[in-house]
């Protein structure tokens, strides 16, 4: 809980440096207070895209706020805790997009999960968020799709769109990769009339056995919108903190019960972004994020045709 102190030293720093704040669900809930949005990836992405303000802090990893910065060229994007990396986001060899290209040529295209460096979102065709990947892959003229980094979101559009030659890379997720069909097979035994709503990022044999399957705001509407009781959770555990914040404004927080896997899912780097962060970057001005030039370009055109796509 963030002191009256800080808040209207927050409020005070908001206005000096006309700054707005997005933040993911999955940082820690002091920093998700703060902000002025809280989203999915593609929510944050259009928004920092359209938003009219000198300064962004950006509270999540460092590929959502290379993203608005690349979509948002002439802002200031702050980063509350600049090491805040995702490990899936570096998990592509070059070699695997030269091979794809040299086997199947023109009737190919390279879908980048956001998740990714710019410089691999430069390697790209277009790039894709787990809420618009079903849809943008659908409309691609290209038959043939290589899906980099996450195999588990890969595997899972391959699943949905099997129209197409969706081939996969081997990257993953390892908060959601570590969540164990056992414990989910143990939660439904104990609560055998909840609903699974799960990520795409967790592995096959979990989402085999959700009855939802989505972005973090797919997610927490399916718990809020659900007439269900119980809900068994296969996300970050910071989704939480929204939830309950919606199901008591809908009136429904005696009535609902949440389970998460026992060995909860925390992503290590967004839990390191916390509310005095956000304040002590617009505090400071650090943290800014700056792109490469050698993959801006690049990077740009792969994250312009999903917001196109996506529509
Ligand atoms: P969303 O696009 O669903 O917000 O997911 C981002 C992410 O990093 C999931 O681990
Ligand atoms: Fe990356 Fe996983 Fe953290 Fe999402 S939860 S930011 S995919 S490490």
């Amino acid at each position: 809980m963030l002191t009256q102190e800080l808040l209207d030293e927050f409020l005070e720093l908001k206005e000096r440096y006309d700054a707005v704040v997005l933040a993911h669900y999955y940082v820690e809930s002091d920093a998700q207070d703060l902000a002025d949005y809280v989203g999915d990836s593609y929510f944050l992405a259009k928004k920092a895209s359209s938003l009219d303000c000198k300064t962004l802090v950006f509270a999540g990893v460092e590929f959502m706020a290379e993203s608005a910065k690349l979509l948002s060229p002439q802002k200031r994007v702050l980063m509350p805790e600049p090491s805040a990396d995702c490990p899936m986001a570096h998990m592509l060899r070059k070699q695997t997009i030269d091979e794809a290209r040299e086997a199947y040529g023109d009737d190919l295209a390279v879908v980048c999960y956001v998740n990714s460096t710019n410089e691999m979102k430069a390697w790209s065709d277009v790039c894709v968020t787990s809420s618009n990947a079903k849809r943008i892959v659908e409309r691609l003229p290209e038959h043939n799709i290589l899906f980099v980094p996450d195999v588990h979101l890969g595997h899972y559009i391959k699943e949905q769109v099997p129209s197409k030659n969706v081939m996969l890379n081997d990257g993953f997720c390892p908060t959601h990769e570590a969540i164990e069909v056992r414990e989910v097979e143990e939660l439904l035994h104990e609560h055998p009339h909840a609903v699974v709503c799960a990520h795409p990022e967790c592995a096959t044999w979990v989402l085999d056995k959700a009855a939802y399957i989505g972005s973090t705001s797919g997610i927490i509407d399916r718990c809020v919108t659900g007439t269900e009781d119980e809900y068994i959770i296969c996300t970050v555990y910071g989704v939480l903190h929204e939830i309950k914040k919606q199901v008591a404004a809908a009136g429904d927080a005696d009535r609902k019960r949440f389970y998460f896997p026992r060995t909860t899912p925390i992503c290590p780097n967004m839990a390191r972004v916390t509310g005095e962060k956000v304040v002590a970057c617009l505090r400071d001005q650090s943290g800014e994020v700056f792109v490469d030039e050698r993959f801006a370009q690049g990077a740009r055109r792969a994250l312009e045709r999903m917001l196109e796509l996506a529509q």
